[in-house]
């Protein structure tokens, strides 16, 4: 697997000279720019297709060589991309079967991206001619570290070409119809399928009662997407080994399994915008994005790259706050601080016309440097040289969080006990009370490896595959500590519901049987009252659980089931699981996981924490680096280990002040 392996800190962004070849010079002002800007890696050709084949089967990538030629006389280097993400007008035009089809049978006109169909012979060979003509182009050009596939894969087809595949991928999975007619338990509303031609994609002109096809759908559609992706890649393997590829992901987008890309790239890249300057803090924004940045670390367990965010604002919000003075830094040291080995923009020099032509970028209308985001740009490339030794390190965690995307799509898809489940919102309730300790945090989804944890926290986690019950159990026989909530261990692989009693594979290791599950109404409350005293508000839903072997720490302190317990813990082996039976007010957490996290022995990386304050830490062959962050837009005390400042190099150790916006990377002295 050919790695990523830079030897600075990337930083840079998406560039779209093709776009500004009219304007003799531009190019060579870019350049200037980008050195002054402390910019040394700029993705290319994204959506470059119509320039780079301006007629079929004409390729005309002259623009692009002198562009790579510049690059590398000038020591900047480039992620060239494929240009699949949008298709010319000719291609369209003359080969309607590259565009996709709707849900309601309706074919799409030419327009916008990601408007093609991942099944289409005529586009992927399309796909295979042009990125092979790079590859054998560009592949060994001193400026290229990497290919950027696509661009944010998504979205889906039903034209006749995916109907056929979808009905594949079900045989591959299921071989007999009976068995298909077993998982999807069709019986149901006489849906028996006694041909596989009668399956269909769902629709609402058709069928969407079927758990298990929608379910066998969303699979199909992560399914073909990376058959298409490892399709784009095969030429490149074979003509540029050498080169590690990567393809970037969106922010909780649950329309693709993504720890299933890690089996076909080579490493991580990740597009983030949070909506920094809403509200009061910026705790919520830098949670969720935090989140996002552990997500992208964990998929192969090694630095990503941040391969697009905003130097100011965006134009897709519905209100595009500016960066307040300091957020840029912040969040660029952010992204660092969870793992990323680079910091890049969407996009360098903004477009004069269309739909993105006022989202920030690095180069705004007036073409010059002295502008507020060039600077703080700027700001961010000096730091970064001054971090090389973070470069490739890791990040150590005691604690994983369990995101996992079918388990996402069968909880959204099912009925009752009431139709919004909250499933994000509560991981980010869970992670937010973990953040505000100050840990580590590993986001990963359910068919991870768990040895090397001390804490697993899997809320809602309502779709167990199989094995997952026996890992969790023996992670807990062997000293580990469970986190589960309601509504978990209700469905199997195929959304066929447990017949032995709820939570499924996990009802002896948490010790409890849920017998029913109360749907609340937004405004409705109820409570759990904890043997030491304390209540907290819950909501949403709540089990009624029995504990089996579990002991009680907390009951339901209204309705009918009052009384009834709330919370639970079994001792099982030399760990222990617990189940908090509905969705606790933040509080409870915070309260919850201060208590836990020392008796499973997790150490934080720093104390005291001021709310909105971020703590986050890297550690490879140069040392451990730890990022105080505060996102509170308050000023706060932090408490820093004796170390050395690695912006500044002054030593440092003790109390000091974080401004608004502030940041402080200590390299922990070694101990
Ligand atoms: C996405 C895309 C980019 C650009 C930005 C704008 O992340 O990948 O091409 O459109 O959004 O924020
Ligand atoms: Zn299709």
């Amino acid at each position: 697997m050919p790695e990523l392996k830079l030897s600075f800190f990337g930083h840079g962004g998406d560039y779209n000279p093709d776009q500004w070849r009219h304007i003799p010079g531009t190019l060579d002002e870019d350049i200037r720019l980008m050195k002054l800007a402390g910019c040394n890696l700029m993705s290319v050709g994204i959506f470059s297709w119509a320039a780079l084949e301006p007629e079929e089967g004409r390729y005309d990538f002259d623009w692009l060589e002198e562009v790579l030629d510049k690059f590398a006389e000038n020591g900047i280097h480039a992620f060239l991309a494929t240009p699949s993400g949008a298709r010319p007008q000719w291609m369209s035009a003359k080969y309607p079967e590259v565009l996709r089809v709707e849900e309601n049978g309706i074919r799409r006109i030419h327009g916008v991206r990601h408007n093609h169909c991942f099944t289409s012979p005529v586009y992927r060979e399309f796909v295979r001619r042009i990125n092979t003509a790079l590859a054998e182009r560009f592949g060994h050009h001193p400026a290229v570290v990497g290919w950027h596939i696509s661009n944010e894969y998504g979205g889906e087809c039903h034209c006749e070409l995916c109907q056929a595949a979808f009905r594949q991928y079900l045989k591959d999975t299921y071989k007999t119809l009976d068995n298909l007619n077993h998982a999807w338990w069709t019986g149901f509303w006489a849906n028996t399928v006694t041909d596989w031609n009668q399956l269909h994609s769902p629709t609402r002109i058709g069928e969407t009662h079927v758990h298990g096809l929608n379910l066998s759908w969303k699979r199909f559609v992560s399914h073909q997407t990376l058959d298409f992706m490892k399709a784009e890649i095969a030429p490149l393997r074979e003509i540029t080994p050498h080169l590690p590829v990567t393809t970037n992901l969106m922010t909780f987008f649950d329309g693709l399994d993504y720890f299933r890309f890690g089996d076909v790239f080579d490493f991580a890249s990740f597009d983030s915008y949070p909506a920094w300057g809403r509200g009061e803090s910026d705790e919520d924004e830098a949670l969720t994005a935090a989140f996002n940045y552990d997500m992208m670390r964990c998929i192969l367990k090694k630095p990503f790259a941040l391969m697009e965010s905003t130097p100011s604002q965006v134009n897709w919000q519905k209100v595009d706050k500016l960066k307040k003075p300091g957020m840029h830094f912040l969040s660029s040291m952010q992204a660092v601080a969870h793992g990323a080995d680079t910091v890049q923009y969407f996009q360098w020099r903004k477009s004069r016309g269309s739909w993105e032509k006022f989202h920030g970028a690095v180069v705004d209308h007036v073409g010059h440097e002295h502008t507020r985001t060039f600077r703080d740009v700027a700001e961010v490339g000096d730091a970064l040289k001054k971090l090389t030794g973070v470069l490739g390190s890791g990040t150590e965690s005691d604690v994983a969080l369990i995101y996992d995307l079918n388990n996402r799509w069968a909880l959204d898809n099912s009925q009752g006990p009431r139709f919004e489940k909250h499933y994000v919102e509560t991981l980010l309730e869970h992670y937010r009370a973990l953040t505000r300790l100050g840990v580590n945090v590993d986001v990963v989804d359910q068919t991870y490896d768990f040895e090397g944890y001390r804490v697993v926290a899997a809320p809602l986690m309502y779709l167990i595959k199989p094995g997952v019950g026996e890992r969790l159990e023996a992670f807990v026989e062997k000293g580990g500590t469970l986190i589960v909530t309601c509504r978990t261990g209700c469905v199997d692989q195929d959304d066929l519901c447990f017949l032995t009693g709820f939570p499924g594979p996990l009802r002896r290791v948490t010790g409890v049987w849920a017998e029913e599950c109360d749907g609340l109404w937004d405004n409705e409350r109820n409570g759990i009252r904890l043997s030491t005293g304390e209540t907290y508000a819950c909501r949403d839903m709540c089990d009624l659980i029995h504990a089996e072997t579990a002991r009680v720490l907390g009951e339901y302190t209204g309705d009918f089931y009052a009384g009834m317990p709330a919370l639970t813990v079994n001792d099982f082996g030399a760990g222990r699981a617990y189940y908090i039976a509905s969705r606790p007010e933040q509080a409870f957490l915070d309260a919850f996981y201060a208590k836990l996290l020392p008796e499973a022995g997790v150490r934080p990386l720093a104390d005291n924490l001021p709310v909105g304050v971020q703590v986050a830490a890297r550690e490879g062959e140069q040392g451990r680096y730890l990022f105080f962050m505060n996102f509170s837009r308050r000023p706060a005390k932090v408490e820093l280990p004796a170390g050395t400042d690695a912006l500044t190099g002054e030593a440092v150790f003790g109390e000091a002040e974080l401004p608004v916006s502030g940041v402080r990377i200590v390299k922990c002295q070694e101990v």
